[in-house]
């Protein structure tokens, strides 16, 4: 009988034949032991992503669901939800995202230009880690002169212990990174500017009685927070994926190299081949049928992402990656109402990441002994991927 635990090395460090075997052989499988049940086609990923009433998020959307009561959106139900994603979402119009790549790009040539004349590097220590934290500090107006404290934040909270959960140090991070936003936040309350928080702050919120509030302060710092974890590791994250597969299948990244207008459709398959983000937690609100099976109320549900977008029923030949494959939709940033806000934000860094890093270093190896991967069930990828240029 197949066996699913995600906290496993193995299964960490090459996920895809369990998930073959869920697929095939439990498409509702159920972990009594870790108290979690697993979805892993395609199809009934996106059917729960679509039943929120059913399948909620307000328990938390990791399997211990120890962030359930984090001011964040991606743990809210509709209504709450949807007026909360409505004043966020304003961050992430089209314009606004598309004034950002000169920045993305003079981020990612400045970071890459330093590695010039180098004969090996850290994919993610020189440039995944460092380009998308950049980013997010553009996008909420985080100034200049704090930028190096996030990072150094933001490296502490990376530090994970051995069995993948946030070290102490990195707890203390976290409550650190916290209070430099709420201090922002406190800053421009006291003298309001032409910003974002600024934006946010006067931008009020819809309440399900039909009045309006405004957001706290601590509500304002917790969307920040949330915006520096979700659009930070996973992006981090999706670059070495990226790099990981070009060297893996040498054509497509000559063919990359050689036309860069393919690279959009490239970046989907990355996302597609390797996603960051390998589950969506939720919680049955009822008795709820999938398939031939019953999930039983007030149960944990995870919806395996990364099974969903190797499901052989929905792309043919999933394992290869195929840069020109006719990618009609995939679930790596999620689906329905939880859709990731920054998907625009993200497959414009990405790639712009290729773009500039291919235009420098079209030809590399990966120095295999020098790879690390952490067991993080929840976020899949390399902290450590050293290549070689030529
Ligand atoms: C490759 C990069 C990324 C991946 C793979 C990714 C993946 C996801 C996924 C799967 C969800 C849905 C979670 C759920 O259904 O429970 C999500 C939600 C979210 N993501 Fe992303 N994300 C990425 C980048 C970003 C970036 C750059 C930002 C912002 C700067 C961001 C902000 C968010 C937010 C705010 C949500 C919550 C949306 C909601 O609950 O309504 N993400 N992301």
């Amino acid at each position: 009988m197949v066996e699913y635990n995600p906290f496993d090395w193995q299964t960490a460090h090459n996920p895809y034949p369990v998930y073959r075997r869920l697929r095939d052989e439990a498409p509702v499988y159920h972990n009594e032991e870790l108290g979690f049940w697993a979805l892993s086609r395609y199809d009934d990923v996106i059917a729960a992503h679509l039943n929120h009433k059913d399948f909620s998020s307000a328990h938390g959307v990791t399997i211990a669901g120890m962030e359930k009561d984090a001011p964040f959106i991606i743990v809210k139900d509709p209504p709450e939800h949807t007026a909360h994603r409505k004043i966020v979402a304003r961050l992430f119009t089209p314009r606004r995202i598309s004034q950002l790549e000169p920045f993305i790009r003079r981020t990612a040539a400045g970071l890459l230009d330093q590695l010039k004349g180098r004969e090996r590097f850290d994919v993610v220590e020189d440039f995944s880690f460092r380009l998308p934290l950049d980013v997010i500090s553009e996008l909420i107006g985080i100034p200049e002169s704090a930028r190096d404290q996030v990072h150094r934040l933001s490296d502490r909270i990376a530090d994970l212990d051995e069995n993948g959960q946030l070290a102490d140090d990195g707890i203390n991070a976290t409550l650190e990174l916290a209070e430099l936003l709420a201090g922002l936040v406190r800053e421009r309350r006291a003298s309001p500017g032409d910003d974002v928080i600024t934006m946010l702050m006067t931008t009020p919120v819809e309440q399900e009685d039909g009045s309006e509030r405004m957001l706290t302060d601590d509500e304002l710092a917790g969307r920040f927070l949330e915006l520096s974890f979700a659009g930070h590791e996973t992006v981090a994250k999706l670059i070495p994926n990226g790099v990981v597969a070009l060297t893996w299948f040498p054509d497509a990244r000559r063919e990359l190299a050689a036309h860069p207008a393919l690279l959009p459709n490239a970046v989907e398959e990355m996302l597609r081949w390797d996603p960051p983000s390998h589950y969506q937690g939720r919680w049955t609100t009822r008795d709820v049928q999938v398939g031939d099976a019953v999930i039983p109320a007030g149960q944990r549900v995870i919806l395996v992402t990364g099974s969903a977008v190797h499901d052989e029923r929905k792309y043919p030949d999933p394992d290869a990656f195929d840069i020109h494959r006719d990618i009609d939709r995939h679930v790596s940033f999620g689906f329905g109402r939880h859709l990731c806000l920054g998907a625009s934000l993200a497959r414009l860094e990405t790639r712009v990441a290729f773009e500039e890093l291919l235009r420098r270093f079209p030809d590399f190896t990966i120095d295999e002994s020098g790879v690390e991967r952490r067991v993080n069930p929840n976020v899949r990828g390399l902290s450590r991927l050293p290549i070689v240029v030529g």
